[in-house]
């Protein structure tokens, strides 16, 4: 499918709802999710106030970029197809620049928005939980120390997908890793691997995450991308696509015919 013309910027508070719908749509393609909420359907409310709540999350604590896409709906309108959730080692400042203090803002505040944490399979979000922290030190924070830039989340609403929202968040994130001199880092879902992989990201290990006596489980590639590396597309070099010139807070502004 031919990519769309997008526009690449760090998210605001304004995003929260574009966010929360991007996640709530394109979560079931991922199995992390169906592995965690396997009853989502049951309680569809409950899971989209959950999404609400975790996009706050990420806006509060880490570096959310959005890709705008036409509107299929709006004719000359931009709406937010996709976003990316990246953990650089400038994640803090950026949270600062955006909000004025490294406190989350008070309607950010997870607890504010009133939800508990009561839905899902918790002995699967608590296996999924513990196997993250613990692969995650071991594969990229022990091997990395002096820092990487990880890919917590990337997901793109299903309307708009292989039209490039993907790959240009992902190459957002490694373009700023490759400014830091630093590896590129994400545990990859089956669609993400496809795209991954494409960009010249290693695969340098597998984890599973399992419960005792439960018959589904979860394997996670890890992923890196060096410093160094150029970005490769079916074996031909290509640049990161990036154009030149300083778009909303810094992040450049890309268009793709
Ligand atoms: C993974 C995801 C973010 C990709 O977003 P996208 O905007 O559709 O990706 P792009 O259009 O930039 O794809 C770039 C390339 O990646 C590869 N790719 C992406 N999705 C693919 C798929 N479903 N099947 C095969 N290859 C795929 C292709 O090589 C594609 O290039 P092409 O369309 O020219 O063939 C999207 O599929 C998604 O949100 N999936 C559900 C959530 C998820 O799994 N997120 C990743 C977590 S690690």
């Amino acid at each position: 499918m031919a990519s769309l013309h997008h526009n690449l910027r760090l998210a605001t508070e304004a995003d929260l709802p574009a966010m929360t719908d991007v996640l709530n749509a394109a979560s079931r393609q991922d199995p992390i999710y169906p592995y965690r909420f396997p009853d989502r359907h049951l309680y569809a409310s409950e899971f989209a106030l959950l999404c609400q709540q975790k996009c706050a999350e990420y806006l509060a604590s880490s570096t959310v970029v959005v890709c705008e896409m036409p509107s299929a709906t709006e004719a000359g309108a931009m709406q937010v197809a996709a976003f990316a959730v990246w953990d650089t080692p400038a994640s803090h400042h950026m949270v600062q620049a955006r909000t004025g203090s490294l406190e989350p803002l008070p309607s950010q505040r997870p607890s504010s928005l009133g939800v508990p944490i009561t839905i899902g399979h918790k002995d699967r979000m608590n296996a999924f939980k513990s196997a993250c922290v613990q692969y995650k030190a071991s594969f990229f924070d022990a091997k990395y120390q002096g820092g990487h830039v990880m890919l917590r989340i990337l997901l793109c609403h299903p309307d708009y997908q292989r039209r490039g929202a993907g790959r240009a968040l992902t190459e957002w994130g490694i373009n700023e890793a490759q400014r830091l001199g630093l590896h590129t880092t994400v545990f990859a879902s089956p669609m993400g691997l496809r795209l991954y992989t494409k960009l010249g990201f290693i695969e340098i290990g597998r984890f599973r995450v399992e419960v005792e006596g439960d018959k589904e489980h979860l394997e996670i590639p890890a992923l890196v991308l060096s410093p160094t590396a150029g970005i490769w597309e079916t074996g031909r070099e290509t640049t990161c696509g990036m154009a030149t010139g300083t778009g909303y807070n810094g992040v450049s502004p890309t268009v793709c015919a």
